[in-house]
């Protein structure tokens, strides 16, 4: 799913990996019942109301997320990203993070720290500026919020 909206402090890319595309009815009791498009339709509003454009995407493919990442590199000015269940696996989301030089918030809906072990390491951590957990879907707009105070 992708989408844009126009304004001028440049695009943010807002991505979100494997099984966001369920938000709503996914384990409500954890991710609550807000849709996905209903969440980057608020997270498009907090940033035109930054001045920014999005870019949202959602895939179930770690090589679409890759691709996205590398296509922000250029034509994004920051990125948001709930890399989902990949964010504890994925060392090749990690180094294209790194690689494209932008500005990187990563999100958690749920508070990881409070769930499973497993879900405690996150490789996209140590390449990300911010890291927001559970503070539901409003980590979306906290994200936003963030690069509209650090981004010129
Ligand atoms: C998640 C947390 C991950 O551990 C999980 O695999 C997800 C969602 C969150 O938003 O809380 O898919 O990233």
């Amino acid at each position: 799913m992708t989408s844009s909206t126009a304004a001028d402090r440049g695009t943010l890319l807002i991505l979100n990996g494997p099984n966001l595309n369920l938000l709503g009815t996914r384990e409500p009791e954890i991710y609550g019942s807000t849709s996905l498009s209903d969440v980057e339709r608020l997270a498009t509003a907090a940033a035109a109301a930054a001045g920014f454009n999005t870019t949202c995407l959602q895939s179930n493919h770690e090589g679409v997320l890759l691709d996205a990442i590398h296509a922000a590199r250029g034509t994004a000015v920051g990125i948001i990203i709930n890399a989902g269940a990949y964010t504890h696996t994925s060392v090749a989301l990690a180094d294209a993070i790194a690689g494209v030089e932008l500005p990187a918030v990563e999100v958690h809906i749920s508070n990881v720290h409070q769930r499973e072990e497993f879900r405690h390491h996150s490789f996209l951590s140590a390449v990300c500026q911010s890291v927001i957990v559970g503070a539901g879907i409003y980590g979306y707009e906290l994200a936003v919020s963030y690069l509209d105070k650090t981004l010129d």
